[in-house]
């Protein structure tokens, strides 16, 4: 086992009307005026805004909305609120909805309390550990940006075209996360299917490193993969199945704020893979990882195949075949892609919908490599030629 610091500072409220109390929340902690910030129209049109709208009014806490927040968020759309933030003197930010909703907050939130042009910080030119109070309201079990020390934005850069790339400090961690499974009944079902395979991709990126000796955070990242593999179709069955919705909006949490990450050190290659495509196509982040995620593991397992093998076993209940684990192991990522595939998500390019050209697989092997400095992967180390030759055979 690897040593580690675990930090998960986020009061959690889970539960029914958990967005109802937000109002005393941020009151007892002495704020005063809250930017409320989120996407579309599903909070208003669902009576979600109201209530929070009243929960901050009850505590005597003035606040400004700022809407707009789309899918992968853009970097633009954050300065707009910072200046938003500056004009209103707001001292608190509260995002309402997924990951793009938070991590947009959380941008806003460090555009507030540091003088530096945003994009120096998601390029990795600058670095900071100041960053404005954040809480958040979730309504969609997916990133687990409301525990998790990451913020992730889309740049159109001065000099590199889009980029979308991440800040990771434990400052981002919010302050607290209001969580009512009940919100997510009206996700729509691809949100739902796509959220699910986030949260399985949070613990497999951790799960597959080379650390060895780490039995209790694999033992708990399988509990975790199996109830995820088995809650996101009921969830699709019956949207309004609390206890299925519950048990996601928990996982989402739980898979991404280092639990299962504990005792290894990960760098996480398919998301490196899948926000290039992101980048380019504006693809929904949870299916741009089932489209590469086998393609990824197919190029990768022989590095250690006992690794797959024990997935295939614990995760998929795939029999152990002793003389050749190496079957075992494709035995496994093939019943990944059958789940993928059960739950309505793409395991190629071409089903998520973006076909990209070569010259457009080359820029994206580019930038995916020049995130890790030329090369990304420690459980198997690849560079750009090797990342061009993923996204071609994932097609
Ligand atoms: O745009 P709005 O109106 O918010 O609607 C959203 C959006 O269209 C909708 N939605 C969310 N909750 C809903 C709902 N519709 C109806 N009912 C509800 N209850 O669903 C769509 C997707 O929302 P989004 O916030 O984009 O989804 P998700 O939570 O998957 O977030 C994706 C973003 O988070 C980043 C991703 O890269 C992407 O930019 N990530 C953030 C991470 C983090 N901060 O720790 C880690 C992840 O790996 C990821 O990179
Ligand atoms: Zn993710």
């Amino acid at each position: 086992m690897e040593n580690f610091e675990f930090y998960n500072p986020t009061k959690v409220i889970f539960g029914k009307g958990a967005e109802t109390r937000v109002g005393a929340e941020i009151a007892s902690r002495g704020f005063k005026k809250v930017m409320v910030h989120f996407g579309g129209t599903y909070l208003s049109e669902t009576g979600v805004l109201d209530r929070i709208h009243e929960s901050l009014k009850t505590a005597g806490i003035e606040y400004v909305d700022f809407g707009g927040v789309v899918p992968n968020p853009r970097l633009s759309h954050v300065k707009e609120g910072v200046a938003l933030c500056k004009k209103e003197s707001i001292d608190f930010i509260l995002g309402v909805g997924g990951g793009s909703a938070i991590d947009s907050s959380k941008a806003i939130a460090y555009g507030l309390a540091n003088e530096f042009d945003l994009e120096d910080l998601f390029v990795g030119k600058t670095t900071t550990t100041r960053i404005a109070p954040v809480g958040c309201i979730t309504t969609i079990a997916a990133t687990g940006s409301e525990t998790s020390n990451s913020t992730v934005v889309t740049i159109e850069t001065k000099d590199r075209g889009i980029l979308k790339r991440s800040y990771n400090h434990d400052c981002a961690r919010p302050l607290f996360a209001a969580m009512n499974p009940e919100l997510t009944y009206t996700l729509p079902d691809y949100q739902t299917a796509s959220g699910g395979a986030d949260i399985m991709m949070h613990t497999m990126e951790r799960y597959f490193t080379q650390a060895k000796d780490v039995e209790l955070s694999d033992r708990v990242s399988e509990g975790l993969l199996v109830t995820v593999r088995d809650t996101v179709g009921k969830a699709l069955k019956n949207p309004q199945d609390y206890e299925a919705r519950a048990n996601l909006m928990w996982a989402g949490s739980l898979s991404h704020n280092g639990l299962t990450g504990t005792g290894r050190i990960n760098d996480f290659p398919v998301h490196k893979i899948g926000h290039e495509l992101s980048a380019m196509f504006d693809a929904t982040h949870g299916a741009s990882l089932t489209a590469t995620w086998a393609t990824w593991a197919k190029s990768v397992y022989k590095s250690n195949p006992a690794r797959f093998a024990r997935f295939a076993v614990k995760v998929f209940g795939v029999e152990l075949n002793f003389d050749n684990p190496e079957e075992t192991a494709l035995a496994g990522i093939e019943a990944w892609e059958r789940w993928c595939k059960s739950i309505g998500m793409p395991t190629t390019l071409t089903e998520l919908g973006c076909v990209p050209t070569e010259a457009q697989i080359e820029e994206m092997a580019e930038k995916a490599a020049s995130t890790g400095g030329g090369r990304i992967g420690l459980f198997h180390s690849l560079d750009k030629k090797d990342l061009a030759d993923i996204y071609r055979r994932a097609l």
